[in-house]
């Protein structure tokens, strides 16, 4: 979306500042979807370039899977209306919610399907407009997050050693697993009471989910690369989800790991959960970060709990 909220935007709200949000965070300022606009409708316009993009036509797509926490409505899928309004008429759509770990998970999910045989090419979304699900009077969590989308095209290609290489995805929905949560659901439907407290917006346990970030960060990336026996040189680009930026330079110090081989675009957008990792591709991509015959590692964690990552030779 094209409105941005600055964190002095948010100094006018909630008792913060634009340092502390700075160097806590990473963030200055994030893109709000306008009151026209939704999940659906950013899903569409990041899905439309993606096939674009591939050089495909609608009709090339097999699936469509929307990775979001923010659907459009409980149910229908957000998937459907999307894959109709791209003009992927019949063709297989669902959501996919892992929170901020959706877009590793979705592609997962894509290349075992191309990988069985089953589809040629997967759309995958990533969307989310955690504006509608923000509390803007807690200045804990309306800091953080961001509205947008991101999508690729998962294709079956004849190339051996490219695509996904190696990756792995978890959940645990232990104690950790109310750190971050949206209430209204089939355990607490809608009622006045639950308004009264503001449970129909997200609340976030910041500082639990912070500790296990940064040791899944730093584990997920050591994981992929020795399994793919990557170094420090063969390694083109770490894409992680852009949960703070102190988490991710903390993990890339443990790691010993230069600052500049993970890339960052918080500063301008804030945590964007699912959509975080397909719009840094896209940037990525469009500033010349990633070549044919990169190997670039995906890695991510959010809400569930859920973790992954992902080792992709493009
Ligand atoms: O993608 C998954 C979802 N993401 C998350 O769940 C977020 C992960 N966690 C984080 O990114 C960080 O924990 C936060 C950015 C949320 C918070 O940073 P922190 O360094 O962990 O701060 P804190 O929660 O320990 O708070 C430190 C102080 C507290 O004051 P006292 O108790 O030390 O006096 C807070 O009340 O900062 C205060 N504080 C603020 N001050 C100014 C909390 N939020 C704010 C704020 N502005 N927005």
């Amino acid at each position: 979306p094209e409105k941005r909220l600055t964190n002095e935007d948010l100094a006018q709200m909630v008792d913060t500042n634009d340092e502390w949000i700075t160097q806590r965070t990473g963030i200055k300022e994030r893109r709000i979807a306008a009151e026209n606009e939704s999940t659906a409708t950013l899903a569409v316009q990041a899905g439309r370039r993606a096939i674009e993009s591939a050089g495909l036509k609608p009709d090339d797509i097999d699936l469509v899977i929307v990775a979001t926490i923010t659907p459009e409505m409980m149910f229908p899928s957000t998937a459907c209306t999307v894959a109709y309004q791209l003009g992927c008429v019949g063709k297989a759509a669902f959501d996919l919610s892992a929170a901020c770990t959706g877009f590793v998970y979705a592609l997962h999910t894509a290349s075992a399907f191309v990988r069985s045989g089953q589809f040629q090419n997967v759309l995958i979304i990533g969307a989310e407009t955690l504006s509608r699900v923000t509390d803007y009077t807690d200045r804990a969590s309306c800091i953080i997050f961001g509205d947008g989308a991101g999508a690729v095209v998962v294709s079956r290609s004849k190339e051996p050693n490219t695509g996904l290489l190696y990756g792995q995805i978890h959940s645990d929905g232990g104690p950790l697993s109310e750190a971050m949560l949206l209430k209204p659901g089939s355990r607490h439907p809608i009622t006045q009471e639950l308004l009264a407290c503001r449970d129909q917006y997200m609340k976030i346990k910041g500082r639990e989910v912070y500790k296990f970030a940064v040791s899944k960060f730093e584990e997920l990336i050591r994981d992929a690369m020795t399994v793919c026996e990557l170094t420090p040189q063969t390694l083109s680009l770490i894409i992680p989800h852009q949960v703070n930026q102190r988490i991710i330079d903390s993990a890339m110090e443990k790691l010993a790991l230069p600052s500049e081989k993970a890339y960052v675009n918080i500063d301008r957008y804030g945590n964007t959960s699912a959509a975080s990792i397909p719009i840094a591709l896209d940037e990525a991509f469009r500033a010349g970060r990633i070549r044919k015959g990169d190997h670039v590692i995906f890695v991510a964690f959010g809400g569930g709990l859920t973790w992954g990552n992902a080792v992709v030779r493009m």
